[in-house]
């Protein structure tokens, strides 16, 4: 006999379905989880950890976007300690690279700015990274600032999997990894980009935008990314 799919997030009881994620059943249940890697229609690569919870029974956090619910867990979204890790974790994000927002096209539509705020981020309590880094102007449409990049690569993951193209990819280890189109060729030198803008649609701060936007203009259309997930899906059901 299978175990009833039920399961508690912040003491509230859910019901699931097989194979789903502790951040899905959450978002059903209408608790809020931060997430910045995450996308709905992506995959999930655990990769920012910003929507780590507690399980009862286990020492460990776990990233809620890559773990799947179990009947009878018992998951605590907003403790004390977790406050204080997505601080660390959000501080250690904006020591790594040169986020100076009050230069940045995406000032005010910029989701780790909004997340700083949320968390009370009025410093940082770790030495900046101040990383040299390179801004490509080569595509006739759009720019990348590796000064604001965060590593989500939703770039990456929607290029692949809604477009189709996979030209982004990610170079290097650790503090040295960047987001690369190709073989890390210039982004307008790319074979394979088809230039259909959306990873500069999903990307969470400024670091891809349209050409010949200034600071605080970025403006995004998240719908026109929906329809082509919702398009994906009915070809993925229907062959
Ligand atoms: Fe889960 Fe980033 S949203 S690790």
């Amino acid at each position: 006999m299978t175990a009833e799919r039920k399961m508690r997030i912040n003491d509230v009881q859910v019901k699931f379905e097989e194979g789903e994620t502790v951040l899905a059943c959450a978002r059903r249940a209408g608790v809020r989880i931060p997430t910045l890697c995450h996308f709905d229609g992506l995959s999930d690569i655990g990769a920012c950890r910003l929507c780590l919870v507690e399980v009862e029974g286990s020492a460990q956090l776990a990233a809620s976007c890559v773990t799947r619910a179990e009947p009878g867990m018992v998951i605590r979204c907003h403790t004390t300690r977790l406050a204080e890790y997505r601080k660390v974790i959000l501080e250690l994000l904006l020591a790594e690279r040169n986020h100076v927002c009050s230069v940045c096209v995406a000032n005010g539509n910029c989701e780790l700015q909004d997340l700083a705020t949320e968390h009370q981020i009025d410093h940082v309590r770790f030495d900046y990274q101040f990383p040299a880094l390179g801004v490509d102007l080569s595509h006739g449409q759009f720019g990348v600032d590796h000064n604001r990049c965060i590593l989500c690569t939703r770039c990456v993951r929607v290029c692949d999997e809604i477009e189709g193209a996979h030209t982004w990819d990610v170079a290097g280890r650790g503090g040295t990894s960047r987001v690369i189109t190709d073989l890390a060729q210039p982004w307008g030198e790319s074979q394979t980009c088809t230039s259909c803008g959306k990873c500069v649609e999903l990307c969470p701060t400024g670091a891809l935008f349209p050409r010949g936007t200034s600071v605080g203009g970025l403006v995004r259309d998240r719908g026109r990314i929906e329809l082509a997930m919702a398009h994906r899906r009915h070809e993925s059901c229907h062959g």
